[in-house]
């Protein structure tokens, strides 16, 4: 039996699972969530990274798991990523080009970032001349931080990827059948956008707009302290009939931001790929939990929305079963987990 820990360091909950590899058979061998230390992730400070890694070792010991080595997931919004289109090129052509595409698009000194790049699909696949490559840099001050945070609570890192890449992994399992699907990953500070054109990564966008922005904007518009907001936002959410509209009208501001980013990576997808269109969205994230959210955002795109299931096809012993609902939040842990390589 071959165990794989995945973890997800979020700002508002981190994440972990475990799941158990026979052969072609997946299980769930370990779960749960703990909530991260108050604005620990915003600074550098030695206090905040002592602290994250207590609760990591915490959750460690509350849900057993096995492994000590881990794979990660960096943030999207502290990461820049970006699909490009470069002519067909020979392994080491590439690797030089690659650098000159990132002086280009990376906002940073190439020499604090830590640079890295994968084939999405090549020109054989493309069908044109061109190949589509996925470009990653992660700033290194970013690395070191969950590296020092690993580190301190006795776990060995394996690899770190981005968070869209990780969720992709969960997600493609559950919709084989579909052809192109836009995934909207809600946390609690960010929202992620990503196109999957058959299962590969096509476009990826990042937003400072998520749960946090939601409870605030509630709290401002029904004049309510901080945990007051969080509470009718999970009890009431967007469903329109509860207090005369009040909550709904109080966060549609924050709504429409993420609504028009969706509707935006709808367009560029059209531009792009003509006579084709993005049949499903697909919502993770605690956010997406949010009563109402599937039916709020189906009425807004018009297009089939649903919650993401990462679930399928790992086998899960009843005690997990309190964990069915809960997929959308495990979704980038359970790709880290997926990850055989
Ligand atoms: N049942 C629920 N209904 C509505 N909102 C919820 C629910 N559960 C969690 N949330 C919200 O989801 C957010 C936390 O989600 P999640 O754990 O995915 O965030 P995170 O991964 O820590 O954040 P980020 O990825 O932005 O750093 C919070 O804003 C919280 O209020
Ligand atoms: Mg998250």
């Amino acid at each position: 039996m071959n165990y794989s820990l995945g973890l997800d360091i979020g700002s508002h909950s981190i994440k972990l699972i475990e799941l158990a590899r026979e052969g072609k058979q997946l299980a769930l061998a370990a779960a749960g969530s703990v909530a991260t230390p108050s604005g620990a992730l915003m600074s550098a400070g030695g206090a905040e990274i002592t602290s994250v890694a207590e609760s990591i070792k915490r959750l460690l010991k509350e849900t057993g798991a096995k492994s000590k080595n881990i794979h990660i997931a960096l943030p999207e919004a502290k990461v820049f990523t970006r699909v490009l289109e470069m002519p067909a090129l020979s392994d080491r052509e590439l690797s030089s080009a690659i650098q000159w595409e990132a002086e280009q698009y990376i906002p940073l000194p190439l020499d604090q970032v830590n640079l890295d790049y994968e084939v999405l699909r090549s020109s054989k696949d493309t069908g044109t001349n061109k190949m589509e490559i996925l470009l990653v840099a992660a700033p290194k001050a970013l690395l070191e931080k969950y590296l020092t945070i690993l580190e301190l609570a006795e776990l060995t890192p394996l690899a770190a990827e981005t968070e869209v890449l990780a969720s992709t992994r969960a997600l493609v399992r559950s919709l084989p059948n579909v052809k192109t699907v836009l995934m909207v990953s809600m946390g609690a500070q960010t929202t992620d956008i990503a196109i999957l054109r058959s299962g590969i990564l096509s476009f990826t966008r990042s937003l400072s707009a998520g749960g946090d922005a939601l409870t605030r904007a509630l709290g401002v518009g029904l004049d309510f302290n901080s945990t007051q907001a969080e509470e009718y936002k999970k009890t009431y959410g967007l469903e329109q009939n509860k207090l005369e509209g009040k909550i709904v009208t109080a966060v549609k501001p924050v709504m429409d931001t993420i609504t028009a980013e969706i509707k935006r990576a709808f367009a560029f997808y059209q531009e792009k790929y003509k006579d084709e269109h993005v049949q499903a969205v697909v919502l993770s994230g605690g956010t997406s939990r949010l009563p109402g959210m599937v039916t709020y955002l189906a009425q807004s795109l018009g297009v089939e929305v649903q919650l993401a299931n990462p679930w399928v096809g790992i086998t899960r012993a009843p005690r997990f079963n309190v964990l069915t609902t809960e997929g959308p939040n495990f979704c980038v842990a359970v790709g880290l987990a997926l990850r055989t390589e």
